[in-house]
């Protein structure tokens, strides 16, 4: 009686993930907004590699200390390929679009 019972809920819980998997599924698009201008493109091509544009949106207004150092990590410590002439290009674009001229560090 206990085995039947073990194996009908076993059945029972197979076909509830069964009855999962068959649905269709929508992820919703989010489109983030790139600011065009000064190279954005070289920003894309590498930024984009392993996360979306949230990631830098998400930080607000930054520095430039800010923005270099975190450049710097996506390279050093993440392993992001970025040749060191296009890192410039890219932190010049992201104070300007998305954060200030300062030497504070936030
Ligand atoms: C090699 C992969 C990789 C690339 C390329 C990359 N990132 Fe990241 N990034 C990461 C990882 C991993 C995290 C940390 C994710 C977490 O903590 O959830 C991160 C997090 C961030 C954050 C969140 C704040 C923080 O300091 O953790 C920002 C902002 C960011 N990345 C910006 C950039 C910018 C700008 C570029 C282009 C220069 C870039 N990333 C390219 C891997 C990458």
């Amino acid at each position: 009686m206990k085995m039947k019972l073990l194996f009908a809920s076993v059945l029972l819980s197979a076909s509830a993930l069964f009855a999962q998997v068959a649905k269709p599924i929508e992820m919703p698009y989010v489109d983030y907004p790139v600011e065009a201008g000064d190279h954005d493109e070289v920003t894309q091509q590498y930024c984009l590699i392993c996360h979306s544009f949230g990631y830098i949106l998400n930080q607000g207004k930054k520095s430039r200390p800010y923005w270099t150092g975190t450049v710097q990590k996506m390279v050093n410590e993440f392993k992001a390929p970025i040749p060191k002439e296009d890192q410039q290009t890219i932190i010049n674009y992201l104070v300007k679009h998305y954060g200030y001229e300062s030497t504070a560090q936030h």
